[in-house]
This record gives structure tokens, C-alpha cells and sequence, in this order.
């Protein structure tokens, strides 16, 4: 199990309001404590920020403002110490416009060697290259003003590098040894499916077909086994990864320990599936339960497609509720069926919010995920059910979706507001000045020190379930039960049998000894919105 930090809003040691490495290093014993194997920590280098770090402008150092490479190094012994390993958040489809390689092809001129590890390309008349479009809104080309344009599938800030050039492949086979000598347990791959593009750039013709809840990420829906999207899932990333995996494993053969790496992917699972075939990725992020509704039938199928798809390759899925790109998964089952959680933070009539409503069903969700095989990723603050703060002010946001739609999206900020640790204190002892992001004045009784060691709290629930958990983990043997709707049930071995009510009413509860219930349990009946889990 892994959880992941989003560092400038997890821990503030010096005081200066952005979370930094530090602060992670002095609250190792909380996550230990949490039960959790491994950290995965967002971008950590230096970079001007246009996209919160995932703009790198030096792939081998740590922005100052999160501390230093030593501050990096020291953290990752010391998790390691602790039985935690630290996955490195690697960002391979684009650098920032203020790495040296994109100083360079911006001084250089058009067809020169320094822009080939870019896509420069001529306009077609006046216009860019292609329609391509980024997928933070607008065009995915600017041009430079000796007439050439340069691709970003996201922010302006971020021109994508070119992956068929040599010099990209060696470069990145030198960052990954870097960080694993420094300890690292491997990598959190960033837009992993986008790395390779159709060398004749094709118009992409009509618009993108977008799931919700992902659309802001490029997550389209239909991209099947066919090696026909000019950027999305194309059949030559799959060299590149292989790269990358046998230096893993030598390395790891030679420290002696494992390596893995996760992929960030935005396809379906028809393609998605490639990622984990032998000597590639160990796991994908699994985008079923993000974008399923509170839905027995949409997460059945969410998790039947994760189990066959990954398990054709010979995997486990991965199961995330919540990253620091989508809307918290206690707000998401707070509103209606049928709502696109980011449309309604922009214009969403702030009635159809119901919080109890969504933290019932997060929990519910929650203890569901963590009895399925495979590997959970834990977002920062869900074990303390953090709801997204939809009501930032709007001059405090910071993410380049809000610029960059024309302010028809309001962006990810409300998902990465800081961590509440104590109920008072000018961030409620996340550090000793304002916050980067200013919090909710209800997140006092959602703080750490709040929860810890109070019966009922999320913060409890979480640390019964992972502590459960291990007892069977590991455990292959996973029958889907045939139980109808609203009943979802699965059952692991012998000893455990998941059982969640998505309905409204509630239903007799199944015999079995009780393990652990998402809410409280009396009188043989399953309250609506709650799983427990039999022993
Ligand atoms: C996915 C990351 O999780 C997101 O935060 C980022 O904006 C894009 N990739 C671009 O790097
Ligand atoms: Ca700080």
C-alpha cells in the first residue's frame, strides 16, 4: 500500500507556508503508524511552478523552497529505516521551458540540433502544425516568434520532448539511476501513455470523447487495441519502458532489493493491459474508480474489467479513490448521481452537496478497495476524510486549468489544500505561517490531533482496516459473488468476505463474524452506503 504525498501541502517544517521535505521526514512515524509500505512523493524539483512541479527544470536536484538533495537522500534512508520505501514522481513526456534543453532550442534556429529533442514543427499557413489540443484547454502548439511552433499536450510551460530522439532516451536512463542510487524504490511515471506521437502529427479530427471526472487529464474514452491515436497509447512507448525496466532490475539485482514502477496512464484498459506484460511496468493506475459513480453495477464492472485486464498480463490492479488531480472521493459521493464533480466546483448549485452523505459512502468505498487484490494508493488527508475545498477564493488558485480553460474549470487546488495535524494553530499545525492555501475552519475537528485515538473517527477506521488487512493481503484466491444489487459482495479465501450496500435502505446483514464495518452495525442490519467485512 502506498500514500502518496503531495509535499507542498503535507508538512510546513520551516515555516515559510509550502509543505517541504523536512516536514514529511518528521511525520514518518505518523505513516508508519498509518500501516502504509511506501511513500510516493510529487515532484520535488526545481522548476518555476506553472504546473506545481510537473514543469521539471532539473531533473537531478530539489526545488530550494522543499529542501535539498541531501534533505531527499536523508528521507529516504530514514523511511527505509522505518520499512517505507520512496517511489520518486518521474516526469518524462515534458520538461519545463526553463530546463537548458528548452533555453537552447528557443535560442536556436528552426531545424537546428537543439530542437530536436522537442517537436518544433512549421505551421500549416498561419496556423500550428496540427489541431492538437491541450489537454488543460487551448491549443497544444505555440509559436515562437521566428514562426516555428513547439508541442505541450499541457500547459504552455511544458514543451513535450521528443522520445525518438536518442540523446531524451539516454538522458532518462541517467536520471532513473540517479535516484536509484539514491535509495529510491522506483517511480511514479508521469503521462506514461503520451510519450510517443504519430511522426506525421495527423489531425485529431473531431473532439476527444472525455470521461468524466478525467476529462481534465486527457482520459478519452474508445481508445481501443488499435495503434491509431496520434499521441495517446502508441505502440512505441512500449520500447522506451522496456528500457527502463531492465535497468531496474539491474540494479535492483545488484543492491540486492526490488524496484517497481508505476505508470500514469489515461487509456483504457484494452491498451492499458500492454503496460504490465513482462518486462514493462509493474503496475498501472487503475482509472475505474475514479470514474465510476456511487454505483453497485458501474463498480462491479470497474472492478471486474481491472481484475481481467491486469490479470491477463499476469498482474493485480492498482485501486485509487483519490490523487491530487480529481475531486476528493468523500465530495464526488457527496453529490448526485450523473454530476461531473468538476463541473459543478465551477458553476454546481452548492445545495446538491450532501457531506454526510459523501464521507458515509468514501468510508464505504474505502474498506471496499482495501479488501480487493492488488495494491491501494492512499491519497494524502482521505484518512482523515478531507472533503475537496470547493470554495477558494478565486484569486488564490494556482493551477494553469483555471487560465488556461478561460475560467470554465476551476482546476485541482481544492484537492491539494495543506493537511490540518493539530485543532489549532494559524494552519492547524501543518507550520507556523499562512498556508500556501488557505483551509476551511471545520478542518479543526478533521486535524490529527482531533482524530487520533477517537472512537468512530475516519482516522481509527483507516488503521483498523490496514492493520486487518494484512491477515489477507496476499491472499489469491477472489470470487466476485453473485449477490443482487444493491448488495455487492467478493469474496478472498476463506476467511473474508467484503460486502457492501450501495442502496438507500438497509438490508440484513450477512452472517459472518463482524471484522470491521464502515459504519456501525446493530440489530443484524446493514445500514445503506456501508461495507463490512466477515470474517
Ligand atoms: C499528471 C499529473 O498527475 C498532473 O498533476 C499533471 O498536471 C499532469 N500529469 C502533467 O504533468
Ligand atoms: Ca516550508
Amino acid at each position: 500500500m502506498i500514500y502518496q504525498i503531495y509535499l507542498r501541502s503535507f508538512a510546513d517544517e520551516n515555516g515559510d507556508g509550502i509543505g517541504d521535505i523536512a516536514g514529511i521526514r518528521s511525520r514518518l512515524s505518523y505513516l508508519k503508524a498509518l500501516g502504509v509500505d511506501g511513500l510516493w512523493v510529487n515532484p520535488w524539483y526545481p522548476s518555476p511552478m506553472h504546473d506545481a512541479g510537473y514543469d521539471v527544470a532539473d531533473y537531478r536536484a530539489i526545488a530550494p523552497e522543499f529542501g535539498t538533495l541531501e534533505a531527499a537522500e536523508a528521507l529516504i534512508a530514514e523511511a527505509r529505516q522505518l520499512g517505507l520505501r520512496v517511489l520518486v514522481d518521474l516526469v518524462p513526456n515534458h520538461t519545463s521551458i526553463e530546463h537548458p534543453w528548452f533555453q537552447a532550442a528557443r535560442k536556436a534556429p528552426p531545424g537546428s540540433a537543439e530542437r530536436g529533442r522537442y517537436h518544433f514543427r512549421p505551421g500549416r499557413g498561419d496556423g500550428p502544425p496540427s489541431d492538437w489540443k491541450s489537454v488543460f484547454g487551448g491549443p497544444a502548439w505555440t509559436q515562437l516568434p521566428d514562426g516555428e511552433w513547439y508541442l505541450h499536450l499541457f500547459d504552455v510551460s511544458q514543451p513535450d520532448l521528443n522520445w525518438a530522439h536518442p540523446e531524451v532516451r539516454s538522458e532518462f536512463q541517467d536520471i532513473l539511476r540517479f535516484w536509484l542510487e539514491r535509495g529510491a524504490a522506483g517511480f511514479r511515471v508521469d503521462v506514461a501513455h503520451a510519450l510517443a506521437k504519430d511522426p506525421a502529427y495527423p489531425d485529431q479530427g473531431e473532439g476527444p470523447a472525455y470521461m468524466p471526472q478525467c476529462s481534465h487529464l486527457g482520459f478519452e474514452s474508445g481508445i481501443d487495441a488499435a495503434n491509431n491515436h496520434p499521441f495517446k497509447g502508441r505502440d512505441e512507448i512500449h520500447e522506451i519502458v522496456r528500457g527502463w525496466r531492465r535497468l531496474l532490475d539491474e540494479h535492483g539485482e545488484q543492491q540486492g532489493e526490488d524496484h517497481m514502477m508505476v505508470a500514469e496512464a489515461w487509456i483504457d484498459w484494452s491498451r492499458l493491459k500492454r503496460f504490465l506484460r513482462p518486462g514493462e511496468y509493474h503496475q498501472v493506475f487503475d482509472p475505474g474508480l475514479l470514474t465510476a459513480d456511487w454505483d453497485r453495477d458501474a463498480m462491479r464492472q470497474a472492478i471486474a474489467l481491472a481484475l481481467k485486464s491486469a490479470g491477463e498480463p499476469g498482474s493485480l490492479p492498482t485501486w485509487v479513490l483519490s490523487n491530487h488531480d480529481i475531486v476528493r472521493h468523500t465530495t464526488r459521493y457527496g453529490l448526485p448521481k450523473g454530476i461531473d464533480s468538476k463541473d459543478w466546483l465551477l458553476s454546481g448549485d452548492r445545495a446538491l452537496l450532501d457531506p454526510e452523505q459523501g464521507l458515509r459512502r468514501a468510508l464505504a468505498a474505502t474498506l471496499m478497495q482495501l479488501a480487493l487484490p492488488g495494491s491501494v494508493y492512499l491519497y494524502q488527508g482521505e484518512e482523515l476524510g478531507l472533503p475537496e475545498v470547493h470554495d477558494l477564493p478565486i484569486d488564490r488558485l494556482q493551477d494553469p486549468i483555471w487560465e488556461r480553460s478561460r475560467h470554465t474549470q476551476k482546476g485541482r487546488d481544492g484537492c491539494r489544500v495543506p493537511i490540518p495535524w493539530t485543532r489549532d494553530g494559524v494552519s492547524f499545525g501543518f507550520g507556523s505561517a499562512e498556508p500556501w492555501l488557505p483551509q476551511p475552519a471545520s478542518w479543526a475537528a478533521l486535524s490529527v490531533e482531533a482524530q487520533e485515538g477517537a472512537e468512530g473517527s475516519t482516522l481509527e477506521l483507516y488503521r483498523s482496516a490496514i492493520r486487518l488487512r494484512s491477515a489477507f493481503r496476499y491472499e489469491r484466491d477472489f470470487t466476485l459473488l453473485d449477490t443482487a444489487p444493491p448488495l455487492l459482495a467478493f469474496q478472498r479465501g476463506a476467511s473474508m468476505r467484503c460486502v457492501v450496500n450501495f442502496g438507500p435502505q438497509s438490508l440484513p446483514l450477512p452472517e459472518g463474524e463482524i471484522l470491521l464495518s464502515s459504519q456501525p452495525i446493530s440489530k443484524g442490519a446493514l445500514p445503506p452506503d456501508t461495507t463490512v467485512w466477515l470474517g
